[in-house]
Protein backbone atom coordinates (compact mmCIF):
# COMPACT_ATOMS: atom_id res chain seq x y z
CA UNK A 1 0.00 0.00 0.00
CA UNK A 2 1.35 3.41 -0.98
CA UNK A 3 -0.77 6.30 -1.00
CA UNK A 4 0.87 10.27 -1.89
CA UNK A 5 -1.84 13.08 -1.62
CA UNK A 6 -0.62 17.18 -2.63
CA UNK A 7 -0.41 20.12 -0.18
CA UNK A 8 -1.37 22.98 -2.70
CA UNK A 9 0.09 26.15 -1.63
CA UNK A 10 1.12 27.82 -5.13
CA UNK A 11 4.93 27.36 -5.98
CA UNK A 12 5.05 25.86 -2.66
CA UNK A 13 3.16 22.90 -3.06
CA UNK A 14 4.48 19.37 -2.07
CA UNK A 15 3.72 16.03 -1.66
CA UNK A 16 3.36 13.53 1.23
CA UNK A 17 3.99 9.98 0.51
CA UNK A 18 2.82 7.56 3.01
CA UNK A 19 3.93 3.51 2.15
CA UNK A 20 5.37 0.58 4.15
CA UNK A 21 9.06 0.24 4.03
CA UNK A 22 9.27 3.64 1.41
CA UNK A 23 12.43 4.63 3.67
CA UNK A 24 14.46 2.10 1.58
CA UNK A 25 13.89 3.90 -1.31
CA UNK A 26 13.88 7.85 0.55
CA UNK A 27 17.59 8.13 -1.79
CA UNK A 28 15.90 7.83 -5.81
CA UNK A 29 12.91 9.94 -4.01
CA UNK A 30 14.85 12.67 -3.46
CA UNK A 31 16.55 12.33 -6.26
CA UNK A 32 13.56 12.59 -8.95
CA UNK A 33 12.92 15.38 -6.56
CA UNK A 34 15.91 17.02 -7.30
CA UNK A 35 16.04 19.95 -4.03
CA UNK A 36 19.00 19.44 -2.95
CA UNK A 37 22.29 18.29 -3.74
CA UNK A 38 23.87 17.13 -0.44
CA UNK A 39 21.64 16.81 2.39
CA UNK A 40 22.64 17.20 5.85
CA UNK A 41 20.41 14.61 7.74
CA UNK A 42 19.25 15.73 11.04
CA UNK A 43 18.35 13.51 13.73
CA UNK A 44 18.44 12.45 17.64
CA UNK A 45 21.02 10.12 19.19
CA UNK A 46 17.96 7.56 19.27
CA UNK A 47 16.65 7.44 15.59
CA UNK A 48 20.09 7.88 14.38
CA UNK A 49 20.82 4.34 15.84
CA UNK A 50 18.18 3.06 14.21
CA UNK A 51 17.80 4.27 10.58
CA UNK A 52 20.79 6.56 10.08
CA UNK A 53 22.89 4.35 8.55
CA UNK A 54 19.72 2.92 6.02
CA UNK A 55 19.10 6.53 5.37
CA UNK A 56 22.68 7.58 4.08
CA UNK A 57 23.09 4.29 2.16
CA UNK A 58 19.80 5.41 0.12
CA UNK A 59 21.07 8.44 -0.54
CA UNK A 60 24.76 7.68 -1.09
CA UNK A 61 23.48 4.75 -3.36
CA UNK A 62 21.02 7.46 -5.75
CA UNK A 63 24.52 9.85 -6.00
CA UNK A 64 23.49 12.10 -3.45
CA UNK A 65 25.89 13.27 -0.57
CA UNK A 66 25.28 13.40 2.74
CA UNK A 67 26.62 13.71 6.02
CA UNK A 68 24.63 13.00 9.48
CA UNK A 69 24.22 15.68 12.16
CA UNK A 70 23.38 14.32 15.97
CA UNK A 71 21.38 15.28 18.44
CA UNK A 72 20.06 14.41 22.26
CA UNK A 73 17.74 12.94 22.13
CA UNK A 74 14.49 14.82 24.19
CA UNK A 75 12.26 17.50 24.75
CA UNK A 76 15.40 19.66 25.83
CA UNK A 77 17.10 20.05 22.71
CA UNK A 78 13.83 21.79 20.98
CA UNK A 79 16.14 24.87 21.92
CA UNK A 80 17.93 28.03 20.78
CA UNK A 81 21.33 26.86 21.44
CA UNK A 82 20.39 22.96 19.68
CA UNK A 83 19.88 25.57 16.37
CA UNK A 84 23.10 27.20 16.85
CA UNK A 85 24.99 24.08 17.55
CA UNK A 86 23.81 22.40 14.23
CA UNK A 87 24.44 25.85 12.22
CA UNK A 88 27.90 25.64 13.48
CA UNK A 89 27.90 21.86 12.17
CA UNK A 90 26.61 22.66 8.59
CA UNK A 91 29.12 25.09 8.16
CA UNK A 92 32.34 23.68 9.34
CA UNK A 93 30.99 21.25 6.40
CA UNK A 94 30.83 23.96 3.96
CA UNK A 95 26.87 23.16 3.60
CA UNK A 96 25.95 26.35 1.56
CA UNK A 97 22.60 27.44 -0.47
CA UNK A 98 22.48 24.54 -2.58
CA UNK A 99 22.28 21.82 -0.18
CA UNK A 100 19.14 20.70 2.31
CA UNK A 101 18.04 19.04 5.60
CA UNK A 102 16.52 16.26 6.05
CA UNK A 103 14.50 15.86 9.33
CA UNK A 104 14.85 12.22 10.47
CA UNK A 105 12.63 11.69 13.43
CA UNK A 106 9.84 13.06 15.72
CA UNK A 107 8.32 16.06 16.22
CA UNK A 108 11.30 18.03 18.06
CA UNK A 109 13.70 16.59 14.91
CA UNK A 110 10.86 18.27 12.41
CA UNK A 111 10.68 21.81 14.15
CA UNK A 112 14.28 22.24 14.90
CA UNK A 113 15.66 20.98 11.70
CA UNK A 114 12.69 23.12 9.92
CA UNK A 115 13.65 26.09 11.49
CA UNK A 116 16.90 25.67 11.26
CA UNK A 117 16.09 24.69 7.16
CA UNK A 118 14.41 28.15 7.06
CA UNK A 119 16.95 30.83 8.77
CA UNK A 120 20.31 28.89 7.62
CA UNK A 121 21.95 31.40 5.05
CA UNK A 122 18.69 32.63 5.04
CA UNK A 123 17.02 29.40 4.01
CA UNK A 124 17.47 26.25 2.39
CA UNK A 125 15.50 23.22 1.17
CA UNK A 126 14.38 20.20 3.77
CA UNK A 127 12.67 17.34 3.46
CA UNK A 128 10.76 15.61 6.37
CA UNK A 129 11.03 11.73 6.98
CA UNK A 130 9.01 11.56 10.23
CA UNK A 131 9.32 8.44 12.64
CA UNK A 132 6.96 8.87 15.18
CA UNK A 133 2.88 8.96 14.87
CA UNK A 134 2.76 12.38 16.03
CA UNK A 135 4.95 13.53 13.52
CA UNK A 136 3.30 11.76 10.98
CA UNK A 137 -0.36 13.06 11.10
CA UNK A 138 0.23 16.47 12.61
CA UNK A 139 4.01 18.39 12.78
CA UNK A 140 5.48 17.15 9.74
CA UNK A 141 3.05 18.82 7.58
CA UNK A 142 1.98 22.32 7.47
CA UNK A 143 5.07 24.25 7.95
CA UNK A 144 5.20 25.23 11.45
CA UNK A 145 8.91 25.15 12.97
CA UNK A 146 10.28 26.41 15.93
CA UNK A 147 11.91 26.02 19.53
CA UNK A 148 10.89 26.58 23.13
CA UNK A 149 11.94 29.15 25.33
CA UNK A 150 11.76 29.95 28.87
CA UNK A 151 8.62 31.92 28.26
CA UNK A 152 6.38 29.33 26.59
CA UNK A 153 6.74 26.38 23.77
CA UNK A 154 7.20 27.81 19.69
CA UNK A 155 7.59 31.07 20.53
CA UNK A 156 10.50 31.65 18.44
CA UNK A 157 10.02 30.42 15.04
CA UNK A 158 8.59 29.94 11.12
CA UNK A 159 6.70 29.18 8.92
CA UNK A 160 8.15 27.48 6.43
CA UNK A 161 7.12 24.34 4.13
CA UNK A 162 9.17 21.64 3.74
CA UNK A 163 9.70 20.28 -0.38
CA UNK A 164 8.25 16.80 0.30
CA UNK A 165 6.94 14.56 3.54
CA UNK A 166 8.13 10.81 3.08
CA UNK A 167 5.72 8.71 5.97
CA UNK A 168 6.96 5.62 6.22
CA UNK A 169 4.40 3.42 8.54
CA UNK A 170 7.19 0.35 9.34
CA UNK A 171 8.92 3.02 11.52
CA UNK A 172 6.71 2.44 13.92
CA UNK A 173 6.97 -1.04 14.96
CA UNK A 174 10.00 0.75 16.85
CA UNK A 175 8.11 3.42 18.01
CA UNK A 176 7.52 3.34 22.26
CA UNK A 177 4.05 2.01 22.62
CA UNK A 178 3.34 4.93 25.05
CA UNK A 179 4.33 6.99 21.81
CA UNK A 180 2.52 5.02 19.46
CA UNK A 181 -0.64 6.23 22.16
CA UNK A 182 0.32 9.90 22.15
CA UNK A 183 0.08 10.05 18.41
CA UNK A 184 -3.54 7.92 18.25
CA UNK A 185 -5.06 10.75 20.71
CA UNK A 186 -4.02 13.31 17.91
CA UNK A 187 -5.48 10.84 15.21
CA UNK A 188 -8.32 9.91 17.63
CA UNK A 189 -8.69 14.37 17.61
CA UNK A 190 -9.12 15.13 14.04
CA UNK A 191 -12.53 12.14 14.09
CA UNK A 192 -13.55 14.50 17.00
CA UNK A 193 -12.95 18.07 15.34
CA UNK A 194 -13.11 17.23 11.56
CA UNK A 195 -14.59 14.42 10.58
CA UNK A 196 -16.88 12.17 12.54
CA UNK A 197 -17.13 9.15 10.01
CA UNK A 198 -13.41 8.81 10.42
CA UNK A 199 -13.84 8.45 14.39
CA UNK A 200 -16.32 5.82 13.70
CA UNK A 201 -13.79 4.33 11.36
CA UNK A 202 -11.25 4.28 13.69
CA UNK A 203 -13.87 3.03 16.40
CA UNK A 204 -13.83 0.16 14.07
CA UNK A 205 -10.84 -0.78 13.89
CA UNK A 206 -8.98 -0.69 17.03
CA UNK A 207 -7.17 -4.44 16.96
CA UNK A 208 -6.09 -3.55 13.76
CA UNK A 209 -4.43 -0.23 14.22
CA UNK A 210 -3.46 -1.48 17.17
CA UNK A 211 -1.81 -4.47 15.55
CA UNK A 212 0.11 -1.83 13.21
CA UNK A 213 -1.59 -3.57 10.03
CA UNK A 214 -0.42 -1.67 7.17
CA UNK A 215 -4.00 -1.78 5.32
CA UNK A 216 -5.20 0.40 8.20
CA UNK A 217 -2.25 2.06 9.33
CA UNK A 218 -2.06 3.67 5.62
CA UNK A 219 -5.23 5.28 4.89
CA UNK A 220 -5.42 6.42 8.51
CA UNK A 221 -2.36 8.63 8.72
CA UNK A 222 -3.56 9.56 4.48
CA UNK A 223 -6.54 10.60 6.15
CA UNK A 224 -5.30 12.44 9.23
CA UNK A 225 -2.85 14.19 6.23
CA UNK A 226 -5.32 15.21 3.73
CA UNK A 227 -7.35 17.00 6.51
CA UNK A 228 -4.19 18.52 8.03
CA UNK A 229 -3.47 19.53 4.36
CA UNK A 230 -6.87 20.84 3.34
CA UNK A 231 -6.71 23.04 6.89
CA UNK A 232 -3.29 24.19 5.78
CA UNK A 233 -4.42 25.20 2.38
CA UNK A 234 -6.86 27.32 3.52
CA UNK A 235 -5.01 29.45 6.06
CA UNK A 236 -1.57 28.28 6.13
CA UNK A 237 -0.25 31.24 9.05
CA UNK A 238 -3.20 30.70 10.81
CA UNK A 239 -5.53 33.54 11.04
CA UNK A 240 -7.83 31.74 12.45
CA UNK A 241 -9.42 28.56 10.35
CA UNK A 242 -5.91 26.55 11.60
CA UNK A 243 -6.33 26.79 14.71
CA UNK A 244 -8.98 23.83 14.83
CA UNK A 245 -5.72 21.66 14.41
CA UNK A 246 -4.68 22.83 17.91
CA UNK A 247 -7.50 21.20 19.27
CA UNK A 248 -6.11 19.13 22.78
CA UNK A 249 -2.80 20.75 21.94
CA UNK A 250 -2.87 22.81 25.50
CA UNK A 251 -3.50 19.67 27.81
CA UNK A 252 -1.27 17.37 25.70
CA UNK A 253 1.85 19.78 26.11
N1 LIG B 1 0.14 21.46 14.89
C1 LIG B 1 -0.92 22.31 14.53
C2 LIG B 1 -0.70 23.00 13.25
O1 LIG B 1 0.19 22.62 12.51
O2 LIG B 1 -1.36 23.93 12.97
Amino acid sequence: VEETIQVGLGDRSYSITIGAGIMERIGPMLQAGGFAKRYGIISDDRVAALYGEQVQHSLRQAGIGCELIVFPQGEASKHLTTIGTLASSLAERGFDRGDGLLALGGGVTGDITGFLASIYMRGIPFVQVPTSLLAQVDSSVGGKTGVDIPQGKNLVGTFYQPRAVVIDTRVLHTLPHEEFLGGMAEVIKYGAAIDADFFTWLDMNQAAILALDAEVIVPMIRRCCEMKASVVEQDEREGGLRRILNFGHTIGH
